[in-house]
């Protein structure tokens, strides 16, 4: 069995209703048939980026449609993608639907890696992306609850980072990972951030080694609280290890492991691949919906 695709919904709390728990599961599905759509044509690339476009669509994850909001109550939105030795990403855009693409265009069509704020967001107008409808009714919704919950003394400050991750019912970031025809790795992730975050503040998602990597051994994507990512280098460290030798299991276990002890459970997962097409999701939360897709077509849904 080689494992030529896997996708995540997020590391997080994940206590939803059946309906909920559902379409999570359905759209994790699509995701994966519609990235397997590249297998035979495309490259690992192209698998990922349309992949997480699945997911960014959904409005079921926090990620493009589905992205939370900051304090002020506005989305900004991260993402990134690497492939064959080269990473683009895009840090604090609100303009583009899907961040994902505009990632994909700065790796492909600039020389930078990570283009952010309103330079970014005018590249996506430029480029005909799609605008972003602005935050969905559910994270209205959370952030008018929450705010209530200030309101009422239920909440007497906000329970950043670690705590906000388990009370919310929602995940985290998006990711995928992917091995294609000619063995080449790709990694790609998409996120609205962490929920009430600072106006400004970015997290793991647009650095590549942080939120994502991949190289010739293998491929890595994080979610979670990007602020621990980041300062752990933790998707370069896994792939590192795979390179090294280290299973790709042991390789996303022990990463995981050295982020608990620093700093506890619940608050982080990764998925891995390797060049072999071996596979691993791991989390320190409650539950993240991920699955994989087989070069033979077959699927699984795991995490959730
Ligand atoms: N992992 C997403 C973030 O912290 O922004």
């Amino acid at each position: 069995m080689r494992v030529v695709l896997a996708v995540h919904g997020g590391a997080g709390s994940w206590r939803v209703d059946a309906t909920t728990l559902a379409t999570v599961k359905m759209t994790i599905k699509q995701a994966l048939e519609e990235g397997f759509k590249a297998y035979h044509s495309g490259s690992s690339l192209d698998m990922v980026v349309s992949a997480v476009e699945v997911l960014e669509n959904s409005g079921v994850f926090n990620a493009g449609i589905g992205s939370v909001v900051d304090l002020s109550g506005s989305i900004s939105m991260d993402a990134g993608v690497m492939y064959r030795g080269r990473a683009g990403a895009v840090a604090y855009v609100k303009y583009p639907k899907n961040p994902i693409k505009l990632a994909r265009f700065v790796l492909e069509k600039t020389d930078h890696v990570i283009i952010a704020g309103d330079a970014a967001d005018n590249i996506a107008k430029k480029i005909g992306l799609e605008p972003h409808p602005g935050p969905s009714k559910k994270v209205l919704e959370l952030y008018k609850d929450y705010l209530n919950r200030i309101v009422k003394g239920e909440a007497k400050s906000i329970p950043y980072p670690k705590s906000l991750a388990a009370w919310l019912s929602l995940g985290d970031t998006v990711g995928a990972v992917a091995l294609d025809r000619n063995g080449d790795l790709a990694a790609g992730v998409s996120t609205g951030g962490v929920f009430l975050k600072m106006p400004g503040r970015v997290g793991d998602s647009p650095i590549p080694g942080a939120g994502f990597y991949a190289n010739e051994c293998g491929a890595a994507v994080a979610t979670g609280v990007g602020e621990y990512i980041i300062l752990t280098h933790a998707t370069f460290r896994i792939v590192e290890d795979i390179c090294k030798g280290k299973d790709v299991q042991e390789a996303v276990g022990s990463v995981l492991k050295s982020i608990d002890s620093v700093y506890g459970s619940g608050v982080a997962g990764f998925i891995a691949l390797d060049r072999f097409g071996r596979v691993a999701g791991l989390y320190n939360t409650h539950a993240m919906p991920w699955g994989f897709i087989t070069e033979s077509g077959e699927l699984r849904i795991l995490g959730i």
